[in-house]
């Protein structure tokens, strides 16, 4: 089967063409084109995502991504070779579907109208959760595309993604064994989720405040460090480690609750606090202030997934979601699976943070599940179920 994937939920523009095949019983990827534009350097003047900013964006990139995937995959018939005639009854689905985004709508059909229709089974499209306007202006590039395409659209939600991510040219053991253990640190999210099956998730633990990437990007900005904050930390902390500086100790929040939640806003007091009290910092020093965010985040969260390991019996161990594209984390759980004898499966650092691979491979096993969805609207809050 061919998939189509349009990914739009925070600040990255990504289209996919994905080879699926195998099932539930022997699910197979093969990447057949990709093209991801990232807005992050247009959204670091705000210090993070600006929603208005982002759907802009995703209405004016959308096009150019889904062309360059297109291309890479074969699928891209050059000049004016169109084999459709948009009827009125399309104009207007399309109009109506992006009446926020005319040009976008203009572009879109005078594309169809100009190439044949490319050989894929379905559009899967991100539905949630993640920033409303951004989200519709997928769902709505997704609905037109089907509609001039006469393809079914599958929703899908983008954790979900992130947890197939793993399926795709995994550096340990890709085929998962259930019940997985999947532990999902993001911008927006920190979850530990039993997978039992394919479609059967339930939540153990999440955090009760910020999100790990939060943690991340709202350290990193009382540091003075650019958005997105993840990696500027985790620069700061190589070089800490390179020259064996000494972290500075901040709180492990909730390590010793007993449950598997998470909370990391007392991490961002602690540090603020910190550097009120000892600026100005000198370079040594705030490299030694993110080696110890690194450290008190990896402990907490190496702690955590070990105990629900200890107690859920999951066969397989996924780490999943853009703060897992941090090297010293990846290491810290190759320790955790090595010691307790467990599989891990980690996505490469590319597919780690948010792009369309992995929304397509999630929509394979929604599609072969329940087929292609009547409506689909932007869920926010979409939790996985
Ligand atoms: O999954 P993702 O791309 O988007 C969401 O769904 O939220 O995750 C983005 C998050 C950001 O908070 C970013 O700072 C963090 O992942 N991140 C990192 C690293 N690379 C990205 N955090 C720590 N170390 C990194 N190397
Ligand atoms: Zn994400």
């Amino acid at each position: 089967m061919k998939i189509l994937a349009i990914e739009t939920s925070c600040d990255e523009t990504a289209v996919a063409i994905l080879e699926a095949e195998g099932g539930f019983e022997n699910p197979n990827f093969k990447i057949l084109g990709q093209a991801l534009y990232s807005q992050a350097s247009k959204h670091a003047q705000y210090g993070g995502v600006y929603p208005n900013l982002a759907k802009r964006e995703h209405a004016e990139n959308l096009l150019p991504m889904l062309t360059e995937a297109l291309r890479e995959s074969g699928d891209l018939s050059e000049g004016n070779l169109g084999n459709l005639e948009i009827d009125k009854k399309q104009k207007k689905f399309v109009e109506e579907a992006l009446s926020r985004h005319p040009e976008t709508a203009e572009s879109l059909m005078s594309f169809v109208e100009k190439h044949l229709v490319p050989d894929v089974d379905y559009i899967a499209v991100t539905k949630g959760p993640g920033l409303e306007p951004a989200l519709w202006v997928g769902i709505s590039f997704a609905k037109a595309l089907g509609e001039l395409w006469k393809k079914d659209v599958v929703g899908v939600n983008h954790m979900e993604g992130h947890i197939y991510s793993v399926l795709v040219d995994t550096e340990e053991e890709s085929k998962l064994k259930f019940p997985a253990l999947s532990l999902l640190i993001s911008g927006g999210h920190t979850e530990l989720v039993l997978v039992k099956d394919w479609r059967d998730f339930e939540i153990l633990g999440r955090t009760r405040d910020d999100a790990v990437g939060e943690a991340f990007d709202k350290t990193a900005r009382l540091m003075g460090l650019s958005y997105p904050g993840g990696p500027e930390v985790s620069k700061l902390a190589e070089s800490a480690r390179s020259r064996d500086g000494s972290p500075v100790l901040f709180p492990r929040p909730m390590i010793d609750s007993g449950d598997l939640d998470f909370s990391f806003s007392g991490l961002k007091t602690a540090v603020r606090q910190y550097i009120e009290n000892n600026s100005p910092l000198d370079e040594n020093h705030k490299e030694e202030i993110a080696l110890g965010i690194e450290k008190a985040i990896a402990d907490v969260l190496v702690s955590k997934t070990k105990s629900a390991l200890k107690e859920g019996g999951a066969q397989t161990l996924i780490v999943a979601g853009g703060v897992i594209a941090n090297s010293f984390l990846r290491e810290n759980f190759k320790d955790l699976a090595h010691e307790l004898k467990i599989n891990i499966a980690i996505p490469t650092r590319s597919l780690s943070t948010d792009n369309a691979v992995m929304i397509a491979i999630a929509s394979y096993f929604k599609y072969l599940d329940s087929g292609g969805d009547a409506d689909i609207i932007a869920e926010g809050n979409l939790k996985l179920s």
